[in-house]
């Protein structure tokens, strides 16, 4: 198949005409996943939607065991087609590369439901329903127009009290996951493909800095409580404090100003927050700095200031064991072997709790990523392929 033109295809199925939006279980979703389960289906592959809305295929294996591979079908507003959909896709093309031979064991191409944190503010909805660390809790959560987890689920045609049922079983015995690496190493390196050792750990929050709306012409600057104003000053800190510290990267993507009036100073701001680094206790040290400066710019200005944490999840390792055979893989594939960290999030870093996990990264034309110019070579998924090949090659003769 070809990937490149099926992922740009799935890309047209969106939230918002002329760019690619998908958050969890929108409409088009629907559409990704009928196409999906028909190009599955002429594979010979059986295909189902689980309770928290995965896609999964079946390749049917001549014994006992399952390699899951997946990534996710969501995207961030605006994003470009190959961010998780390239993983799917590529899945899917290896099962098709395979030409009818079953192997020792299943594949299962998942297409996780929810990867990205847009709609609910918490990612890996999908992976956490196979992991089986779906909390209830989260099927509270609202999205901006009000709408809960359980209510997305529900309107989707699933059922949030199935959920458990989407959990894995005992027959995985390990999860492989093709991504676009989303940043300029590989190609800075001139190299196609890169090896994951590990997943930085992210801390993501939810500030609100509460002050009071008034007047713009007639209050004096001295006499304000003005909350855009503080956000904007602890934005700066923020990012002098992931400046200051190497391989840190911290980030406010989102701030939202009420009442929002270019002649009312604002009395209201809800602002995101986004911290990584490899090292766990690196992080968490700058995330207490971040939030104690908050604390500080607020009381210098008048300012109320709460937080919510939404995620805070440790680095990740890949499977020394599962990464070996893909570093195998990709030099029986005539390939130079690279060894990376991720600093994206991914669904392996929810499914490694469970499986052994191994990550094969793609080179990221530009470096670009989350942005409707990501791309992918042609050249590059071939490569791919022709290590996934080769990867399962290795699993094969493991099992002789
Ligand atoms: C997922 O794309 C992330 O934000 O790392
Ligand atoms: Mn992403
Ligand atoms: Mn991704």
């Amino acid at each position: 198949m070809d990937v490149i033109g099926c992922c740009r295809l799935l890309a047209t199925f969106t939230e918002e005409p002329g760019y690619t939006t998908r958050t969890f279980l929108c409409a088009p979703m629907r559409e990704v996943h009928r196409q999906l389960q028909s190009w599955m289906e002429r594979l010979g592959m059986s295909v189902r939607v689980d309770a928290a809305g995965n896609l999964r295929g079946l390749y049917a294996g001549t014994e006992e065991g399952r390699l899951l591979i997946g990534s996710h079908l969501d995207t961030v507003p605006r994003g470009g087609a190959f961010d998780g959909v390239l993983g799917v896709v590529l899945g899917i093309a290896l099962v098709e590369a395979l030409d009818g031979r079953r192997l020792p064991f299943s594949i299962e191409v998942i297409g996780f439901s929810e990867e990205e944190g847009v709609r609910f503010g918490i990612p890996f909805l999908g992976s956490r329903g196979l992991a089986g660390t779906f909390d209830d809790a989260l099927l509270a959560k609202k999205d901006a127009r009000g709408i809960t987890v359980s209510e997305a689920i529900r309107a989707f045609g699933l059922d949030p009290l199935k959920i458990p049922e989407a959990a894995m079983d005992t027959g995985a015995f390990g999860y492989l996951e093709f991504h676009i690496e989303q940043g300029p190493v590989l190609e800075s390196l001139d190299l196609q493909l890169g090896v994951v050792d590990a997943i930085a750990g992210q801390s993501r929050l939810e500030l609100q800095f509460r002050g009071q709306a008034n007047h713009a012409g007639t209050t004096p600057m001295h006499l304000r409580r003005d909350a855009l104003a503080a956000a904007a000053e602890w934005i700066a800190f923020v990012e002098s404090e992931a400046n200051r510290t190497a391989g840190m990267v911290a980030t406010v993507g989102r701030i939202a100003a009420r009442p929002g009036a270019g002649n009312v100073i604002a009395g209201e701001v809800t602002a995101s927050l986004d911290v990584r680094h490899a090292g766990d206790d690196i992080r968490r040290g700058a995330v207490e700095r971040i939030l104690a400066e908050a604390q500080d710019v607020a009381g210098r200005r008048g300012v109320k200031v709460d937080w919510q944490t939404n995620l805070e999840h440790a680095a990740v390792a890949c499977s020394a064991d599962l990464s070996d055979a893909l570093r195998r893989a990709v030099a029986a594939a005539g390939l130079p072997v690279h060894r990376m960290v991720s600093g994206a999030g991914h669904d392996a870093m929810i499914i490694a709790s469970k499986l052994p996990v191994a990550m094969l990264f793609l080179r990221s034309p530009g470096g670009v990523s989350h942005h409707p110019e990501e791309a992918v070579r042609v050249e590059d998924v071939d490569a791919a392929l022709r290590t996934g090949l080769q990867f399962l090659s290795v699993l094969e003769e493991r099992r002789d």
